[in-house]
């Protein structure tokens, strides 16, 4: 029984320890050495595959290192009938929750205009207010999404969701689909976006929706760069429109050294470390999966490859 593991950004040799522990017959290898074909039966993938899975004749489940698909949906041709997963796991949410909260508060408290003065020794104070006087929209009510609007509901802001589907969470209040979002943006003081990346939601933040905010919000994506078109979002910041963006995430990453975000007034980067998958807990995952699909069971977080999440 073998697993094929293929990512440039995660380290092969801690996740080789963590199987080890937890799965000692697995036969763990590292792309490109797959050794014979045939014997691989789980890829654990970050990187698109073009169409390298297909060479697998008894591959039985390809597993996203990470909670999206996008980027594997996007370049990766799927052996039928094989079920891909992704991660869900509470190292990620814990990660994320903490993620948003940090920069939900930093938004509200003014932190980038401290900073700045802090730059100039300027000893200066600034009105804020209290976070039950701000309203935060999040954008994806899914796992990360969920997680977040409890733990920023938790601190006191009056928080509102909005998914696809609608939802009912006590003390939240739930937005969905296309008909609502404009109500959703008109109470998003602060837009936290935790969409997948999807068809559908591709360059969604856009001119149009930015301006559907209310004038002097924030936005903070932890999601995917291809969900924001950029240019639209460095004018709204240029008009002071919206008062400041978090960016965890960019269209090209790294961002390159060129990007005009990098120069754009009021954005604060951060290099794709919202969260971060863990070995350790991964490899636990993963382990159980595959005995799931021993045991002739479903495993867990299977993706729809038409929903594209
Ligand atoms: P989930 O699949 O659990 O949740 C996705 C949410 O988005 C659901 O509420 C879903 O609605 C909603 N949604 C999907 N499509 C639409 C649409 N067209 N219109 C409205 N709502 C929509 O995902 P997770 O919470 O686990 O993860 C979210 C994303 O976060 C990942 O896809 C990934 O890209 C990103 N991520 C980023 C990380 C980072 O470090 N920056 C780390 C981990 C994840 P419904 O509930 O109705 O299905
Ligand atoms: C993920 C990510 O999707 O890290 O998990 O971006």
């Amino acid at each position: 029984m073998a697993l094929i593991f293929c990512s440039r950004t995660d380290d092969p040799e801690e996740w080789r320890v963590e199987f080890a522990e937890v799965m000692p017959e697995l036969n763990f290898r590292v792309w490109p050495d797959i050794g014979k074909p045939e014997e691989i039966e789980f890829a654990l993938v970050w990187d698109p595959m073009a169409d390298r899975l297909l060479d697998l004749p008894n591959l039985k489940l390809i597993a996203s290192l990470g909670a999206g698909v996008d980027h594997l949906l996007a370049a990766t041709m799927l052996p039928d009938g094989v079920p891909m997963t992704r991660f869900v796991d509470d190292n990620l949410t814990q990660g994320m929750r903490e993620w948003v909260l940090l920069y939900a508060l930093y938004c509200l408290r003014r932190v980038p205009e401290y900073l700045a003065w802090q730059n100039e020794q300027n000893w200066h104070r600034l009105d804020v207010p209290f976070a039950y006087e701000r309203r935060v929209g999040i954008m994806g009510l899914g796992i990360l999404g969920e997680a977040s609007a409890w733990a920023l509901q938790h601190i006191g802001f009056q928080v509102n969701g909005w998914s696809r589907r609608k939802k009912d969470l006590q003390e939240i209040q739930c937005f969905s689909g296309a008909a609502e979002l404009d109500e959703f943006l008109a109470h998003s003081d602060i837009l936290v976006c935790l969409l997948p990346l999807t068809p559908e939601t591709e360059g969604i933040i856009d001119r149009e929706l930015l301006a559907k905010l209310p004038r002097g919000a924030c936005l903070i994506n932890g999601a995917r760069g291809g969900l924001v078109v950029e240019t639209d979002l460095i004018q709204a910041l240029e008009s002071g429109h919206l008062a400041h963006a978090v960016l965890d995430v960019t269209r090209k990453e790294p961002l390159p050294a060129d990007n005009p975000l990098w120069r754009a007034r009021n954005i604060t980067i951060t290099p794709h470390i919202a969260s971060v998958t863990n070995a350790k807990s991964g490899a636990r995952l993963m382990a159980e999966n595959i005995r799931r699909i021993q045991a002739g069971e479903t495993p867990h977080y299977v993706v729809d490859p038409k929903a594209g999440y």
